[in-house]
């Protein structure tokens, strides 16, 4: 294929490219999601999947997902559009980019609102609120706080405005700018709470939580959830990590870049996860309390710790700049369409499709009160938009793109773009990549799913 000009502009440099796609990975998913789901699905066993999940299927379908970016260079859904024509290949594979840009909206319209959870926590621990807390305190405080729809409301709106605020600026003066100081300072946090739980009498037991392996606990959907979450926290699946491919520098060999986000964004989780377990246990607080574990231990810790009250204030902050990083990888693939197709300005095209999507998620506000009565399959609509969406449309994407640029390209053209490196890693990723990703990907959805 020609090579092809991206009209958004380019990242500096491949270091802003790993930034920003770190940046994209390292996210609630990481600091919120993946504590609590391993507490629901009983711990070690489920992150050895995990771990499996992301070197098999993850990290073979994000180098895929770069190199399809790269050689489009525009929105996931021209991409897909124009690589299709241009590989002669049945224009259905198109649908790639608009189930994509489905999956985002519905996204990052939760996400927006989880988001919300950790503004308002700023504030409470800056205030004071946690001074001498107990582990029913802090329950109580974050029940409070979901009950209350104007709360949940007035946080996501705030939340949705910066996002839209950063990409309404563009890839050079929004993106980038906002993610190179953030996350480097995210990074310094973590270690020094990692510091603090391995002070904690919960530190063995947390440890242990995490990475002895039984098999016993594990369930046809704890694998389902396993495999989601590898393409959550990864970014994949709906054109994220497709459009930030598509403002990578030429020269960059894709595979080593995939494989250092991969990394960070694994042992990311894994600090979180010591960070958390530890000071659950030695609070004799659940595991297994779902999504409001975050919320409660770390409130907790800080309440015990000298100078709790500034470190929680700037963990929070942190949390919360976490999730801006990846919220703005949510929009940037709609909006770079819009401006693509629909003569949109940035600034228009980021104002409507963010109201679009702060509409959606007043849904997800009023699922934690009003509505939560409300079950589908046993699940409020919180619910059943994070499984629909992590756990079947980004891994069925996930599957199209392996499919796709396995079978469906020129091997040549393929080849050529991701720059493998050495011929023996090339040989095993596309093996990986043909067989062993969409075949896994496909017994876990159709079992998953009957
Ligand atoms: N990976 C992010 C996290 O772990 C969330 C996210 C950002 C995302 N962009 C995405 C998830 C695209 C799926 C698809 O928090």
């Amino acid at each position: 294929m020609a090579e092809q000009k991206s009209i958004h502009g380019l990242w500096r440099s491949r270091w802003l490219f790993i930034l920003a796609a770190t940046g994209s990975a390292v996210g609630l998913g990481n600091i919120w999601k993946f504590p609590y789901i391993t507490g629901e699905n009983g711990g070690g066993a489920f992150v050895l999947v995990y771990l499996a999940c992301i070197c098999l299927i993850g990290i073979p379908v994000m180098i895929a997902e770069v190199t399809l970016g790269r050689l489009g260079r525009q929105s996931p859904i021209n991409t897909m559009h124009a690589l299709t024509k241009d590989q002669n290949a049945n224009r259905l594979w198109g649908g790639i980019g608009w189930m994509g840009a489905v999956a985002g909206f519905l996204i990052l319209s939760f996400y927006s609102v989880i988001a919300g959870w950790s503004l308002a926590y700023i504030f409470r621990m800056a205030g004071g609120a946690f001074d001498g807390a107990t582990a029913e305190s802090v329950g109580a405080t974050f029940g409070n706080m979901l009950s209350s729809p104007e709360t949940l409301l007035a946080w996501h709106t705030i939340f949705m405005v910066i996002t839209i605020g950063i990409v309404a600026r563009g890839v050079n003066k929004g993106l980038e700018r906002s993610i190179s100081i953030m996350m480097p300072l995210l990074f310094l946090i973590l270690v020094v709470l990692l510091g603090y739980s391995m002070s904690t009498d919960g530190f063995g037991a947390g440890f242990e939580f995490l990475f002895s392996f039984d098999f016993s606990k594990l369930t046809g959907e704890s694998i389902i959830v396993a495999l989601g979450h590898a393409f959550f926290t990864l970014s994949l699946g709906m054109g994220a990590i497709m459009a930030y491919g598509a403002y990578m520098p030429k020269k960059s060999s894709i595979g080593k870049t995939v494989l250092t986000v991969a990394f960070l964004d694994t042992l990311i989780a894994l600090i979180a996860g010591l960070v958390i377990f530890p000071i659950v246990f030695s609070n004799g607080l659940e595991a297994g309390a779902g999504p409001g574990l975050l919320f409660q231990t770390l409130p907790l810790a800080f309440s015990h710790m000298p100078g709790g009250t500034l470190f929680g204030t700037l963990f929070f902050i942190l949390v919360a700049f976490a999730a801006l990083s990846s919220a703005i990888s949510l929009g940037e693939p709609v909006v770079a369409w819009a401006v693509e197709s629909k003569g949109m300005s940035r600034v228009a095209a980021a104002t409507w499709i963010g109201i679009v999507i702060w509409i959606l998620g007043i849904g997800t506000i009023l699922s934690f009160n009003l509505w939560s009565e409300y079950k589908l399959f046993g699940k409020t609509l919180f619910d059943t938009l994070d499984f629909l969406t992590a756990n079947i449309m980004l891994p069925l994407g996930g599957l199209l793109i392996a499919v796709f640029v396995g079978w469906a390209m020129n091997k040549a053209d393929v080849k050529e773009e991701v720059k493998m490196g050495s011929p023996l890693m090339y040989t095993i990723w596309r093996f990986v990549l043909m067989f062993i990703a969409p075949v896994a990907v496909a017994i876990v959805l159709v079992n998953g799913l009957i």
